[in-house]
Order: structure tokens, then sequence, then C-alpha cells
């Protein structure tokens, strides 16, 4: 069987990294980057890190808009595709790249299999929203990480090929040791810091959002450390709201490694994010988690009282943060969604 799977940002390269190996075992993976993350702090550290074999192809298409940029993925796809003619198209997520593969393949009539399917924020303002929805409409298996993502592809009237498969990002999470230099390295103590990340457009892409969230943070009773993706960079450059950031309790980073993420996630007090990834991996490390929106994909995070949806607004922020009290996961699920993908895709060939 021959499997080509697309990725091309930062979070894909880690789920690619967890399945790469168990599909490699019993077919011939090839692994297409679009190169839509470019910088080595989003992509090349993840193959050095997480052992990602190289790309197959690399299409370096770079950062534009979201229609030039998924245009220009789908123009270097086709040829590819065509040539290879593989059994399944794997996509992760809800990327421009995920969109670009989908649609590839689907024009194509080659099967798309969706990993994290069936995620819904129901703000269409989102780009991922649309990516997704799209996804999941012409994908043929669907691996959703959560019941509710099952009842929103029930109520979109997709049933067919849908596999409850849990998280792939929860395999990696629960064997990951700690990086043991990363707190030294940064002056902190274990339990005496919060970890934020800001990297949504929805949050950067708007002044007033933005510095809401970046206010909070210079004034949060914690010392802050944030990671910063390059787009949140150079938006707070843009808009000028780099003051915020000169207080002495936060210290700015660039965007780390896994192995350090996820070191600096399990020993935070508390995680302030925007991420779908981060927000996930803190609540099952346990950490008191608020979500730097106004609604999540992930709700079963805030239902069980592991997390809070904290919006963007510093005062909405600093009173999420008063009032705020978090249950712990009690019990971990015994989802193992490597096996269950590897053997669906076997199975139904
Ligand atoms: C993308 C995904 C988002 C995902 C995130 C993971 C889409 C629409 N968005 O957001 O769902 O959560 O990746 O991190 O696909 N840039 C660099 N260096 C890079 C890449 C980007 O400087 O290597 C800057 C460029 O100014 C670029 C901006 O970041 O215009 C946005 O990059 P883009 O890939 O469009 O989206 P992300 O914000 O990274
Ligand atoms: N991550 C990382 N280094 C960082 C920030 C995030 O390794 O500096 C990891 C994080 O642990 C998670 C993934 O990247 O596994 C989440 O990616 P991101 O927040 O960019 O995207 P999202 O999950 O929101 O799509």
């Amino acid at each position: 069987m021959k499997i080509i799977t697309v990725i091309g940002a930062r979070p894909q390269y880690i789920k690619a990294a967890v399945l790469s190996p168990a599909l490699r075992a019993f077919a011939q993976e090839v692994l297409i980057d679009t190169g839509q993350h470019y910088d080595e702090s989003l992509s090349r550290v993840f193959y050095e890190d997480l052992q990602l074999p190289p790309p197959d192809y690399h299409l370096h298409v770079g950062s534009a808009s979201h229609g030039i940029q998924t245009a220009n993925m789908l123009a270097a796809l086709d040829p590819i595709l065509q040539e290879e003619r593989p059994d399944w198209v794997i996509v992760y997520g809800d990327t421009n790249s995920t969109l670009a593969g989908a649609l590839a393949a689907s024009k194509l009539t080659i099967p798309v299999a969706h990993i994290e399917a069936g995620l819904r924020s129901f703000n269409r303002q989102m780009p991922e929203e649309i990516n997704r929805i799209v996804a999941d409409h012409l994908a043929s298996r669907l691996y959703c990480p959560t019941e509710q993502a099952v009842a929103n592809l029930a109520r979109e009237g997709i049933t067919r090929g849908v596999r409850l498969s849990g998280d792939l990002m929860d395999v990696l999470i629960d064997k990951t040791p700690d990086d043991p230099g990363v707190l030294s390295r940064l002056g902190l103590s274990p339990g005496q810091y919060a970890l934020a990340t800001v990297h949504r457009a929805q949050t950067t892409d708007d002044k007033e959002s933005l510095e809401g969230v970046l206010q909070a943070l210079s004034d949060l009773p914690w010392r802050v450390v944030l990671p910063l993706h390059p787009r949140t960079r150079d938006r707070i450059a843009q808009f000028g709201l780099e003051s915020w950031l000169l207080h002495e309790r936060i210290h700015i980073l660039d965007p780390v490694g896994y192995r350090e993420m996820i070191t600096l996630e399990r020993h935070a007090q508390a995680v302030l994010t925007d991420s779908g990834g981060v927000q996930r991996e803190a609540c099952r490390l346990g950490v008191p988690t608020y979500i730097l929106r106004n609604e999540t994909e992930w709700t079963e995070l805030v239902e069980k009282g592991q997390a809070i949806l904290s919006g963007v607004r510093y005062d909405e922020i600093m009173a999420a943060i008063r009032r705020a009290s978090f249950v712990r996961p009690m019990r971990r699920e015994v989802f193992d969604p490597v096996d269950c993908i590897v053997k669906d895709l076997q199975r139904r060939s």
C-alpha cells in the first residue's frame, strides 16, 4: 500500500512523527512537506527532535494570503499525486496544508483520511474552521479525537468512515520525558511561573485583542514565559505593542522544541493559550488552563472543569484568574489512536 502524508505546519510535524513509524511498518509512506512553516524553530526542529523522516517532496510554498498559499500548494501537489498515485492521502488538523492536501487528492479521486476530524468552533471567521469543514466533507476516513467530534460530524450528516480514535497527541505527551535543563536555563522553578502562547489570527490580527492579552500577561501575579510565534512577533511590532512586554516578569523566547515545550507545560502553575494543541496538552498534564479565546473546539475540557474560557479582553482574563477553580483529570481515556488508525486503514483498503 502507498500512503501520501501531507504536512506543513508545526502541530502536523508533531502528529506525523507519532503515526509515521506505524504507517511505515505496513505501507510505503511518501511524505510531502508543503513548506507552510519554514522557520527552523517551527519546522526543522521537529524533524530532528522527533525523528520524523525527511520529506520526499518539499514544496517550499512559504507565506502568502490564504488563497494564494493554498493555490500554490494545490498546483504543486497535483502533479506529485498524479505521478505517485497513492492508495490514501493522509491530512492532519485544520491548516491550509490540510485543505490543500484534501482538495488535491479528492480532485484526483484519491481517498482522503483526515486525522483530528470533526472538531468545530462554530465560528466561520476562523480560517481553521473552513479548512476543517471542507476536509471533513472530502474525507472518506475520519479519525475523531473526541465523542463530541463524532457528534459534530453526525450533525453534518457524516457518519460513514467515522472512527473515534482518540487524540494522537496524547500518545506523545505521555511518553515525553522532561528536558532536564530547560527550567534552569531559563532561571525558573517548578510551579513558580505561567506559560503562555498566542498565535491565532483571531487574537493576533486584531490590535484590541492582542493588546488585551499582552496587558493581562504583563499584570499576572506570576512570572510569565512566552515563546513567541513569528506571526505574533510581527503583529506586536506592527501595532506598536512592545511596551507591554518590557515587564521584568515576562520572558520572551523564540518558539521552543517539543520536549522543552512539554517540560515547560508540565511544571507551569498555569497555562494561558489560544493554541488547540497546547490547551489539550496542558489539561492532560493537569495544569490549570486559561483558553485565550471566546470558544473552543475542545469543549469537554471546559465542561470537565480542566480549562476556563477566558476570552481575550484584559478584564475578562483577570476576572477568570480571580475566580478560577480547576478539576484535575481523574482518569485518562484508554484510546490507542495509532492502533485504531493503522488497523482501520489496513482493513478497509
Ligand atoms: C498556521 C495555521 C493554524 C495553526 C498554526 C500552527 C492556517 C490558516 N493556520 O497558523 O491553524 O494553528 O499554523 O502553528 O493554516 N511565519 C513566519 N515563519 C514561518 C511561518 C509563518 O514568519 O515559518 C509568519 C509569516 O508572517 C506568515 C504568518 O506567520 O504570514 C502566518 O503564517 P501561516 O502559516 O499563514 O499561519 P500560522 O499563523 O502559522
Ligand atoms: N509547541 C512547541 N513549541 C512552541 C509552541 C508550541 O513545540 O514554542 C507545540 C505544542 O506543544 C503543541 C503544538 O506545538 O504540541 C501546538 O502547535 P500550535 O500551537 O502552533 O498550533 P495549534 O495546535 O493551535 O494548531
